[in-house]
């Protein structure tokens, strides 16, 4: 089954200064999805944004907004992102000890459950909750922060998650490093969701984001042809 490319741009690399501005052009560059990379300082040893700053980003583009949370705990705080007009809302299994209940929780608030796992985190730690899952988001670097290198062992990982996923209706996405580089060996691999930070977001404005966003997604379509 070929699940449709996606590509997410991370805003994370984006100017802060002008947050409304650069989801507005990343979107009419191309984007499918915006991904919001929220961070607390204590599941990852960096603080971003929360869901004040996303509720105030909603008006400025029609695109999926595919919200990360790096936080710990993560249950008090779904309800927040859902209601700051999150569409995927993704939870790290290392983050709390009731995996289950939280994917529950967030598809209970109308939205798309997904999972994330930090590169040494073994895929059998979601063997059964796949029926609660809509996205696996395997981390190709350890969380936390922009424009580090992808660790190529985590090929293998999607690998090994696209044929756990099967013919199941869930999104394989990844994070960290991607390039035009990195790109087609993870799709080969069968993701089919591309997070990408520093690669998108640089140059600015719509033209320079339009060049990225069409060089990533054609290394991507070579790997999945
Ligand atoms: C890391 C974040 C990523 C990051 C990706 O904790 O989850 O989304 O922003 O950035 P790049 O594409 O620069 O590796
Ligand atoms: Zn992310």
């Amino acid at each position: 089954m070929s699940r449709p490319l996606k590509i997410a741009p991370s805003i994370l690399a984006s100017n802060f200064a002008k947050l409304g501005q650069e989801v507005a052009d990343v979107t009419e560059a191309g984007a499918d999805w915006i991904h919001l990379d929220v961070m607390d300082g204590h599941f990852v040893p960096n603080i971003s944004f929360g869901p004040a700053v996303i509720k105030s980003l909603r008006p400025h583009t029609q695109a999926v907004f595919d919200c990360h949370l790096m936080i710990a705990p993560a249950d008090p705080y779904l309800e927040a992102f859902a209601d700051a007009g999150c569409d995927i809302i993704t939870v790290h299994a290392e983050a709390g000890p009731h995996l289950h209940r939280s994917l529950q929780t967030i598809r209970a608030l109308g939205k798309k459950a997904g999972v994330s796992l930090n590169p040494a985190t073994p895929l059998s730690h979601i063997e059964h909750v796949l029926d609660d899952l809509d996205l696996i988001l395997i981390m190709s670097v350890n969380p936390g922060f922009g424009g580090q290198k992808f660790i190529p062992a985590m090929v293998e990982k999607i690998a090994k998650t696209n044929l756990m996923i099967a013919n199941r209706p869930i999104d394989l996405e990844v994070d960290g490093g991607i390039t035009p580089e990195t790109a087609p060996l993870v799709t080969a691999a069968g993701a089919n969701a591309l997070v990408a930070g520093s690669a998108i977001f640089k140059g600015d404005g719509v033209d320079d984001y339009r060049k990225t966003v069409d060089t990533l997604k054609k290394a991507a379509e070579d790997g999945r042809a």
